[in-house]
């Protein structure tokens, strides 16, 4: 069992309602969905980053990164500020390309991961600021989850024909569905600029999630928010690996965010892999310790009261 101890955040926020409260995977079920299991018995996990290296002038932003995403994990990845966190997801997510090594999204291979194509292999990511549509409601910036699914030029052709209708209807659905599943149908019609910072969060995940991704890259979800809006989100993001089944790559400085809600664990420092195991491997890791939790953060201050 993931368990919720002591400096670790508890997942029983109170705004989940009990029917999305499914049970926390163990680690032994982890194992057991680990893989993908292809036709010829061989196994493969769903995202596999081998010997991955990126600088910026003189600066080394990943070196020698090797990383594997079971399916069906919570895989998070923590870090001092600068350690390589973001620069990673955007060599998992084709933003950056990097100097050196390979990112395998299923049974998929590539030296540089074609954005443009991420949908495709089930991918969807947050950024680490806010991208709301500040403008537009909450519907319509979950809306926005789905707008790569048709080419516009092929939406202006079918326009007013029953199929434009039938997509519409099934964006839609999938849009209240979503909305419904993180809570936010008291203010779908709001518009997004109008809703405080925590709530904001929550509908760039819903945003995230509306496409049903295998695979959700967050970035610092719950950075910035209150500690009651992060267990509340916690519970949301344990929830969309749980009910809809995403395999989930979280970053996060907030250690105790991580240890209550992670599968395994990466730390990153100065672009290195320092350590990667189960949260209370890393917690007694040395290196981490030197690293990473020796550093006192508020976070964790406020996490420990
Ligand atoms: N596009 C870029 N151009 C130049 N340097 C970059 C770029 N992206 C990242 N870096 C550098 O790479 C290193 C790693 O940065 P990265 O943003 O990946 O760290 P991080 O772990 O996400 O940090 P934070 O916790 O502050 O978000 C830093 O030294 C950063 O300045
Ligand atoms: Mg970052």
């Amino acid at each position: 069992m993931i368990a919720a101890s002591a400096g670790v955040l508890p997942l029983d926020g109170g705004l989940v309602e009990p029917a999305l409260s499914a049970p926390l995977s163990t680690h032994a079920d982890v194992a057991d969905r680990a893989f993908v299991k292809r036709g010829s018995g061989e196994i493969q996990p769903v995202l596999a980053l081998a010997d991955i290296s990126l600088s910026f002038g003189g600066v080394a932003a990943l070196r020698d990164i090797d990383l594997e995403v079971a399916q069906g994990e919570i895989r998070a990845v923590i870090g001092p500020n600068g350690a390589g966190k973001s620069s990673l997801l955007n060599v998992i997510s084709g933003l950056y390309r990097p100097d050196r090594g390979r990112v395998r999204l299923g049974e998929h291979s590539f030296a540089h991961v074609p954005t443009a194509r991420l949908a495709q292999h089930g991918v969807v990511r947050t950024f680490q600021n806010l991208a709301v549509f500040k403008g537009l409601s909450v519907r319509d910036n979950v809306l926005m989850g789905l707008a790569h699914r048709v080419r516009a030029g092929f939406l202006r052709q079918i326009a007013g024909t029953p199929l434009a209708r039938r997509i519409d209807t099934e964006n839609r659905a999938a849009a209240e569905d979503v909305i419904g599943f993180l809570h936010l149908r008291e203010v779908r019609d709001r518009a997004a600029g109008t809703l405080p910072y925590g709530l904001l969060k929550r509908v760039e995940l819903a945003r995230a999630l509306v496409a049903r991704p295998s695979l959700l890259l967050l970035d610092e979800p719950f950075a910035g928010v209150s500690l009651g809006e992060k267990r509340e989100l916690a519970a949301h993001v344990r929830n969309a690996r749980d009910l809809y089944g995403a395999t989930i790559v979280l970053i996060e400085h907030d250690i105790g965010v991580v240890m209550g809600l992670s599968d395994r664990v990466a730390v990153l420092d100065y672009g290195r892999k320092i350590a990667d195991g189960t949260p209370d491997q890393v917690r007694s890791d040395q290196a981490v310790v030197d690293a990473y939790l020796g550093v006192a953060h508020a976070d964790e201050t406020e996490l420990a009261l």
